[in-house]
């Protein structure tokens, strides 16, 4: 196991988690990697860890540059256990290291390992010097938790962003222009949509507050490291940060018998006719959390749900109860879908759509058993109408 010298004296020490599909309900369909940095300076500092089962791993990075005896602090930019995994074993092997933390990261830890190390607290804007290197911390509450914080070290222009910046993917190559920018945006979306989305307002505080750094590197805690698309990612944060989606529409479904796909259908062709593009999510062969990129993208929501034992149909209401706690902002929705004889799907949906704070400019539409084509031509009306509207945006 080899350690990767991202600037002379600065190592990647991290763990590959190649086999890794789902991480806590989000599925990682390229692995993932837990991002650990060793800095070699007059002192030596260890930043974050790993997930549990990797500590082998890193410890053989960390081993290949130093004895891991002789660190003197072991920064936790996060408290969630995907970092501060093995921060207990590290601790065994370096006992007179301090460990540096924001003040709700000394609180998690304490709560999580129950033990009382050498701790260092610091706020934003706190420094320590290691020697011909400085560590600078910014807290960035709710970036992921109330704990986090960012290690930046001005003299090498490298800012250690723990999960800010991140995304899953398993591989041997380190930077972005060893991969590209196409996969990575895709990866970097998905993460943000399902980890970061609700805290859009906390992300913009962060970014205000890290905009004055001199930045050549962000080193993030999860998947490759950030040099040449470096502008590119910042200005896509700054983007999911405000909520700014595409004029584009995504249509997400699941159906009985076929109905309520016919009306997605029609929904979607009116759309087209209003020149505006829609992507097509089916629930029963897509998965929530590749869904949320899409949302996270796009201007319009249209939710479509036949009803079930009076109420939205199982599929949909797990994705919706999703969607409500990573609360996107500035959208417009639309709900529809095919009933018997109740019908609440719709109404259900809508009041989801209105607690988000969503516009809906266009009623929603429900059809009882089967749609004619009488009435899937409304449907269709519908979606123009829903176009007509996002195109003015
Ligand atoms: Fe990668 Fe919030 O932990």
């Amino acid at each position: 196991m080899e350690p990767i010298e991202i600037k002379p004296g600065i190592y990647w020490v991290g763990g590959i988690d190649w086999d890794v599909r789902n991480f806590h309900g989000y599925l990682t369909q390229r692995g993932a990697t837990y991002n650990a940095y060793l800095i070699m300076d007059e002192k030596i500092v260890l930043v974050d860890t790993v997930k549990h089962y990797l500590f082998d791993e890193m410890l053989a990075r960390i081993s290949e540059v130093v004895d891991p005896s002789k660190i003197d602090y072991v920064v936790s930019n996060h408290v969630e256990m995907d970092h501060s995994g093995n921060l207990a074993k590290i601790l065994a092997l370096a006992p007179d290291a301090k460990v540096v933390t924001s003040p709700n990261g000394e609180k998690g830890l304490r709560r999580h390992y129950k033990e009382d190390w050498d701790f260092v607290v610091v706020k934003s804007g706190d420094t320590i010097n290691i020697g011909k290197r400085t560590m600078q911390f910014f807290l960035t509450p709710m970036v992921h938790w109330p704990d986090n914080m960012v290690t930046y070290l001005p003299e090498e222009k490298i800012l250690l962003s723990n999960d800010a910046f991140g995304q899953h993917i398993a591989t041997p190559e380190r930077f972005d222009d060893e991969i590209g920018w196409d996969v990575l945006h895709e990866e970097a979306a998905k993460y943000y949509a399902n980890i970061v989305f609700p805290y859009g307002d906390q992300v913009k505080k962060a970014l205000d507050a890290l905009s004055g750094l001199d930045l050549e590197i962000v080193a993030p805690g999860h998947g490759i490291i950030w040099r040449t698309y470096l502008p590119k990612i910042l200005e896509a944060y700054q983007k999911w940060a405000t909520n700014t989606a595409e004029n584009r529409a995504v249509i997400i479904y699941d159906t009985m018998w076929g109905s309520t796909e016919k009306m997605a259908h029609s929904l979607r062709a009116g759309l087209e006719k209003a020149g505006i593009p829609v992507t097509m999510r089916n629930l029963k062969t897509l998965h929530i959390s590749d869904i949320m990129a899409d949302v996270l993208r796009s201007k319009a929501i249209l939710v479509g749900s036949p009803t079930l034992n009076n109420g939205i149909f199982p599929s949909v209401g797990a994705f919706l109860t999703y969607l409500k706690g990573l609360r996107p902002k500035n959208r417009i929705g639309f709900a529809f879908g095919s009933y018997g004889w109740g019908g609440q799907a719709v109404k259900e949906m809508e009041t989801i759509m209105n607690d988000l704070g969503w516009d809906m400019p266009v009623e929603g539409v429900k059809i009882q058993y089967i749609p004619d084509e009488g009435e899937l031509d409304k449907v269709k009306e519908a979606g123009k109408e829903l176009g007509a509207v996002i195109k003015k945006e």
